[in-house]
């Protein structure tokens, strides 16, 4: 038998890939080349994972997927209870949407990876191979009855590869795990598993705390055209690029560092977690107060529900389904409008408004909002609308239904 193992090269995939093969299974190590942030040494981990058995190793590279995936993401204003850009969920999709190709040229059927029993990512890298490739199956050591008598934590694991001479990077327990794209950084487990704990020890990478950042703002003009970033401050940039820029540019001022979150997981339990997205959150902002000016209120508030719906989606492994694809219809419509070039300021974590021009759907008329005497909307004419609100209004209170 043959598995493709989704391999980050890290001590699950040494672990995992030499125990795979000890038992006869020839393993195939495919590892996603997602711009992570700390940019891996892919030449160290095939070196690694063939050491620890691989047959092959492929690295295949997905910048331009991961960076369509994330800009969906800020088309769609898609964060996940609050303030997570759903980076670990979008990868996911686009680890296994990249990898089945691959494996079907391989002749390999059987996807396998890393992801433990109690989380999400079991979930995602499960439903997702499920409905691009219902044929294929999907193994999960962390579920096997067997892999769980062998190894009861990490420590176990370290002393496996030890005992196995296998060139694991991790000698010491790490403090907690980090999963890495371009889009963003997400830490949990360990050290983060006590409430007890300020997260102040996680180290953030892409950037600085707020409390770090400079003391002066800095101004970012971004330039979307329908809907994508196609400049900043005054520089073209192609999707990948503004990611890049952005997490650069919002990093630097703690834009979307370290943001905390006790969140639902899928499988039902709560779970903490410290996220890093600084160009999700540079430009996810930016495009919303661009947005601030196209949609009406009744266009708006269905906005926001897509937003919540395709958040939770993706979150659950469900972003490529036939909801997520009509919800994602409907946000093109607003993706169409979305041209505008807005200025930001950047300021010690925060992403705040400066300027908007050239923004041919805003509804905003500065005549009409202005409190002088100007444009079409006359003030008095309010008189007539607002005595016949007063009429449901004083029901309200004569009737006893708000109390004095
Ligand atoms: N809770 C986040 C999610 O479900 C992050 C998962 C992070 N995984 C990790 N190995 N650090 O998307
Ligand atoms: C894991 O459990 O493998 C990582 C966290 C998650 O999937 O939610």
């Amino acid at each position: 038998r043959t598995v493709a193992f989704a391999a980050s090269g890290g001590l699950d995939s040494c672990t995992i890939t030499r125990w795979l093969t000890d038992q006869g299974v020839t393993v195939v190590a495919i590892t996603a080349d997602l711009a992570q942030p700390d940019e891996p040494d892919f030449a160290a981990i095939e070196a690694r994972m063939r050491a620890s058995g691989a047959k092959e190793f492929i690295r295949v590279p997905l910048h331009d997927a991961i960076a369509q995936a994330g800009l969906e993401g800020v088309q769609a204003q898609a964060r996940y209870e609050g303030p997570y850009w759903n980076t670990t969920a979008i990868g996911r999709h686009v680890i296994v949407a990249g990898m089945i190709p691959v494996m079907r040229e391989l002749g390999v059927s059987i996807l396998s990876h890393g992801a433990t029993g109690r989380g999400n990512d079991q979930v995602r890298f499960q439903l997702v191979t499920n409905m691009l490739a219902p044929d294929f199956q999907v193994y999960a050591p962390w579920r096997d009855p067997e892999f769980l008598g062998r190894f009861r934590g990490r420590r176990e694991m370290i002393d496996y590869c030890n005992s196995h001479n296998l060139p694991i990077k991790a000698t010491v327990e790490a403090p907690y795990s980090t999963d890495a794209n371009l889009l963003g950084l997400t830490h949990e487990a360990g050290k983060l598993e006590s409430l007890e704990v300020a997260p102040s020890f996680v180290e953030p990478k892409m950037g600085v705390t707020p409390q770090c950042a400079p003391d002066t703002p800095q101004v970012v003009t971004l330039r979307f055209e329908a809907g994508r970033p196609v400049m900043i401050n005054g520089q073209s940039v192609s999707g990948f690029e503004a990611l890049r820029l952005a997490n650069q540019l919002g990093g630097a001022h703690g834009v979307g560092i370290a943001a905390h979150l006790v969140e639902n997981r899928f499988v039902g339990i709560k779970s903490r977690g410290v996220y890093e997205a600084p160009g999700m959150e540079l430009l996810g902002t930016a495009y919303r107060y661009l947005l601030e000016l196209i949609l009406d209120r009744r266009a708006r508030a269905h906005f926001d529900n897509l937003s919540g719906f395709i958040a939770q989606q993706v979150y659950q492994g469900y972003g490529f389904d036939l909801a997520s694809r009509m919800a994602r219809k409907a946000v093109e419509e607003v993706t169409k409008l979305a041209t505008g070039t807005i200025a930001v300021s950047l300021y010690k974590g925060q992403v705040r408004f400066e300027s908007a021009r050239d923004v041919p759907h805003s509804l905003y008329s500065e005549d009409n909002a202005s409190m002088e005497a100007v444009g079409e909307f006359d003030h008095a004419d309010s008189e007539g609308f607002l005595r016949v609100l007063s009429v449901g209004a004083r029901a309200l209170g004569a009737a006893g239904q708000v109390p004095p």
